[in-house]
């Protein structure tokens, strides 16, 4: 299995998020490629040769409920360009702090509302981390990894048409 993590960040908890994962999913012998979102577009979805089964969103959220910087140009050229993603399978891990209210953990949920409209499939549920917690994004998502990959991702890897 191979997994292109999509990163999305403003002061790096996503990218360590990232890199974490990286570590356990290597120990459990598949492939990570992350992508920090800079500078990409609606492009990054594409899978032609890569070997990319799977993507994972790893973003936090800034302003109001807005995807942080480095990643609104893809989410903008996705909203503009609509590409077509049936058969992308992908996972959201989203970053946020619950003292923000209604825009909790919204740079996540609004790419999976997005890309839910163009076709991709989501495999389980998103992981929300609220930094008010007292917990730490990259243990929690390093928990949350393997699990996600055996009971949700595998099996909509299978099954995707
Ligand atoms: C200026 C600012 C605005 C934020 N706005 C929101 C928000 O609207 N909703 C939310 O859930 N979290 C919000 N957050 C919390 C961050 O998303 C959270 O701390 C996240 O873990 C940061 O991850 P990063 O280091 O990868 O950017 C905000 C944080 C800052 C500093």
């Amino acid at each position: 299995m191979e997994l292109r993590i999509l990163v999305g960040t403003m002061t790096g908890t996503a990218e360590a998020v990232a890199k974490d994962i990286e570590q356990v999913l290597a120990k459990a012998g598949h492939r990570t490629e992350i992508v920090l979102m800079d500078g990409r577009d609606a492009s990054v979805f594409e899978r032609n040769g890569s070997g990319c089964d799977a993507f994972l969103i790893c973003t936090s959220t800034y302003g109001s409920g807005d995807v942080p910087d480095n990643a609104q140009r893809v989410f903008a050229s996705l909203e503009e360009k609509r590409p077509d993603l049936r058969g992308i399978v992908y996972g959201v891990i989203a970053l946020g702090d619950q003292t923000y209210g209604k825009t909790f953990c919204q740079g996540g949920l609004r790419f999976d509302k997005l890309l839910g409209e163009l076709g991709a499939q989501r495999a389980g549920e998103a992981l929300l981390h609220d930094a008010s917690a007292g917990t730490m994004a990259e243990d929690v998502a390093s928990e949350w990894i393997l699990p996600w990959v055996e009971r949700d991702l595998m099996p909509a890897l299978a099954q995707r048409v």
